[in-house]
C-alpha cells in the first residue's frame, strides 16, 4: 500500500521501517524526485524504480528555488490526488509530498545555504534560466538526505534523460559533494507525435502543439545526419526553425555530454547531445537527442 507523508520526521521514519521491514538483508531502495503533473514520462521512471528496487519513494513538490519566472511558478500544474493516484498504481511505497513551508522553512529568506552549481549550471538552460540549476541542486541534495535509508540498504535515484542538463548537474553534484546515490537513466519518452513528453505540455494549444514538433524534428534530423556521417549543418536547422512560425527558439547547439561545452558542429566523430529549448506559445519546451557518429566514414 502506498502511504503519503507531508513531513520531513514522518517520512525518515517511515523509510527507516521499510527498510527495516525488508526481508532483504541489503535492501535497494529507489528515489524518484518530482515535481508533480505526473506524466508517462514519470510512468516510466516509476516502472524502471519498482523493477530494479526492493523499495521505491517518490518525492511530488513543486521547488520554487528553480524557477526563474514567478509566472511559471505560479501556473505550474498541480494536481496531487491524481498524482498519488498513479503513485499508487506503480507501487510506489512512501510518496513525500511536503508543503513549502516544511521545505523551506521562512521562504523566500530561506533556505539560506544553496548549492552552487557553478559553471556546469550557467551553461545553456543555465544560462537563460540563472539559478535554476543551483535551484534544482539544493532541492536533489535535500530529497536524498532526507530520503536516505540508513545503512546497510542501497540507494539509487532514477532521473530522465529529457533533462540532459539536469542529468549532468546531478551525476556533478553525486560526485563532488560524495552523496552516497547511485544515479539510475531512463531514456526520453516521446508521444506517438515525438514530442517529449513534460508537465507542461497540458498548456499548448492544438496550434502550439504542432508547432512544438518542430522541436524533436530538429533533433532526429540532427540523430540522423550525424550517424550517416553529414555534415550537422546545425546553423541550418536554427535559420529553419526560427523561419518558421510559432516557435521562439532559445538555442539548438551540439554539445560533450559530459561538460555540456558546444563542439564543432561539421561531421562528429564522438558521441555528443544536441540540446533545443524555445518558447511554444505559454511555455518554454526543452529536448534533448543523442547523436552517434557514422560507425564508417561514407563512401
Ligand atoms: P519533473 O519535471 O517533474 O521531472 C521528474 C523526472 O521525470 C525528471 O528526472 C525528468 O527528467 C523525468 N522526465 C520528465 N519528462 C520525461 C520524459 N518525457 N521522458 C523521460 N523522463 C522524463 O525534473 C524535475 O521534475 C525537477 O527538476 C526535480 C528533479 C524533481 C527537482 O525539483
Amino acid at each position: 500500500m502506498t502511504q503519503v507523508f507531508h513531513t520531513v520526521t514522518a517520512m525518515r521514519d517511515a523509510v527507516e521501517r521499510a527498510a527495516q521491514d525488508s526481508p532483504k538483508q541489503q535492501p535497494v531502495v529507489s528515489i524518484v524526485p518530482t515535481m508533480g503533473a505526473l506524466h508517462s514520462g514519470h510512468a516510466g521512471l516509476l516502472r524502471a524504480a519498482r523493477n530494479s528496487a526492493d523499495i521505491v519513494l517518490a518525492s511530488v513538490f513543486v521547488n520554487p528555488l528553480q524557477f526563474d519566472d514567478p509566472q511559471d511558478y505560479q501556473h505550474y500544474p498541480r494536481q496531487l490526488d491524481h498524482d498519488l493516484q498513479l503513485l499508487a498504481q506503480h507501487g510506489v511505497d512512501c510518496v513525500f509530498a511536503p508543503g513549502l513551508e516544511e521545505m523551506y522553512p521562512g521562504y523566500p529568506e530561506g533556505p539560506l545555504i544553496r548549492v552552487n552549481t557553478g559553471k556546469l549550471g550557467q551553461r545553456w538552460e543555465g544560462a537563460s534560466r540563472p539559478g535554476h540549476f543551483d535551484g534544482v541542486a539544493t532541492v536533489v541534495t535535500k530529497l536524498f538526505t532526507i530520503l536516505h535509508p540508513p545503512a546497510p540498504a542501497v540507494c539509487e535515484a532514477w532521473f530522465g534523460q529529457k533533462d540532459a542538463e539536469q542529468l549532468a548537474v546531478i551525476r556533478r553534484l553525486v560526485a563532488d559533494l560524495n552523496l552516497p546515490v547511485r544515479i539510475r537513466v531512463l531514456p526520453i519518452v516521446r508521444d506517438k507525435n515525438g514530442l517529449a513528453l513534460s508537465s507542461r505540455n497540458v498548456r499548448l494549444s492544438d496550434e502550439d502543439y504542432d508547432a512544438a514538433l518542430s522541436l524533436s524534428r530538429a533533433l532526429f534530423t540532427l540523430a540522423a545526419r550525424a550517424e550517416s556521417g553529414k555534415t550537422l549543418d546545425v546553423e541550418g536547422l536554427r535559420d529553419h526553425l526560427r523561419a518558421s512560425g510559432g516557435v521562439d527558439l532559445d538555442y539548438l547547439v551540439v554539445v560533450d555530454p559530459n561538460n555540456l561545452q558546444e563542439i564543432a558542429h561539421g561531421v562528429i566523430h564522438e558521441p555528443a547531445l544536441a540540446l533545443i529549448a524555445a518558447r511554444v506559445g505559454p511555455v518554454r519546451l526543452i529536448d534533448t537527442m543523442d547523436l552517434r557518429p557514422a560507425l564508417s566514414p561514407p563512401q
